[in-house]
């Protein structure tokens, strides 16, 4: 152990020019390549990495989109669902992942958490299954992979195709297979501070079905397959060239940055060990992604004004659960009806994780967090 004058004086929540510093000339390089041909809606570099994208999730297509959100948007599009539906989700995520089921003028159902993950709990997905429910998507939130077989049982008793939300999983794997092939369809975020981030806005929707691939290129494209004809109403939801040229530099090191990832989780594990924190845990069928890492205590707003204090950065992942959120008021929620989700919600702080953290930096923001519950 470093003593701590050793230790830096601060430790960003995200870093990103540091990442962006080992892998710049390649960047450069692919970036001026777009400059080059011009090509700054799709184009061939899109093309190529919804090729390597889909290979690397062990899927037959991915198509690129101009955000995860919008994936998720044409995910409920593919599903035909509409007014009078309902899609069973989790309360407890990004809102974005309910904004897909009510941009389509359905409803979200929320099912609660479970404490150990807070993925969605299984257990309680059925008894919210109505004649008008239409799908099932979970989030592999934070980056761990909720449980794959027992809510694909409960999709397949009852016809219901399960999309899965993989905005935080980029390589995630269950049971030892990547996440994101598991559903009828899966939808990632390319969000700058992602696992995998463009330099700007992306996302993709990944699946082995060819006609919702197919349909997923039409509807990002103005609903059209052919220039100035439209087959239905459509979006324009197209990934920019520079962001696939982007993307396909950096999936190359992918792999590296999870491992990179995992590695400074398990040493806040051992760091953190004995503080009075809940750490995140690995379910025996989990190889989280570590998105985020994520601890939890009854005091964690005196432990986020701590660790600001002493310039280590956090953030909330998320400070309200989406059921008690003003812009679902109508769905006639109200506090105590997702106690886990809730509780979620005033207990989770998340601290610095990235692939550059260093071994200093993971030791500094542990003294701090060690030094709070000194006090
Ligand atoms: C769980 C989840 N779903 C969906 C999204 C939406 O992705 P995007 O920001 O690329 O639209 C995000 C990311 O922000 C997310 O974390």
């Amino acid at each position: 152990m470093k003593s701590p004058t050793e230790l830096p004086a601060a430790v960003p929540y995200l870093d990103l020019p540091a990442q962006m510093r080992a892998i710049r000339k390649d960047i450069d390089a692919a970036i001026g390549r777009t400059l080059d041909n011009c090509s700054f809606c799709l184009g061939p570099d899109v093309g190529q990495f919804e090729k390597d994208f889909a290979r690397f999730c062990g899927a037959e297509h991915c198509v690129a989109f101009n955000s995860g959100t919008s994936a998720l948007h044409i995910a409920m599009r593919l599903l035909n669902i509409g007014p009078g539906d309902e899609v069973i989700t989790t309360p407890y995520t990004f809102v974005a992942t309910s904004w897909a089921i009510s941009y389509v003028g359905a409803k979200p159902v929320f099912v609660d958490a479970e404490d150990a993950t807070f993925n969605l709990d299984p257990k309680l997905i059925e008894r919210a299954i109505t004649p008008r429910t239409k799908a099932v998507m979970p989030v592999h939130l934070y980056g761990h992979p909720f449980e794959v077989d027992p809510i694909l049982a409960i999709c397949r008793q009852h016809n219901l195709p399960l999309v899965e939300d993989t905005a935080q999983a980029h390589g995630a794997k269950y049971r030892g297979k990547v996440v994101g092939t598991f559903g009828a369809m899966s939808c990632f975020s390319f969000y700058p501070g992602k696992n995998l981030g463009a330099y700007g806005e992306g996302g993709g929707l990944v699946t082995n079905n060819a006609a919702y691939a197919a349909r997923a290129r039409s509807l990002r494209e103005h609903g059209s397959t052919q220039r100035y004809y439209h087959d239905e109403v459509g979006y324009n939801y197209r990934m920019e060239g520079i962001q696939g040229a982007v993307l396909g530099v950096k999936l190359k090191h992918l792999d590296a940055w999870t491992r990179e990832r995992r590695r400074v989780a398990h040493r806040y594990h051992e760091l953190l060990a004995g503080t009075p924190l809940q750490l995140p845990g690995e379910a025996d069928y989990a190889e989280s992604a570590y998105h985020l890492y994520v601890v939890r205590h009854p005091r964690r707003d005196e432990l986020k004004k701590h660790l600001e204090a002493n310039k280590v950065g956090c953030a909330l992942h998320y400070p309200v659960s989406l059921h008690l959120q003003k812009c679902y008021a109508d769905l006639g929620y109200k506090a105590g009806d997702f106690p886990v989700a809730e509780k979620a919600a005033r207990e989770c702080l998340s601290l610095p994780i990235y692939p550059e953290l260093t071994e200093a930096q993971i030791q500094r923001v542990a003294a701090v967090v060690q030094g709070f519950f000194q006090a």
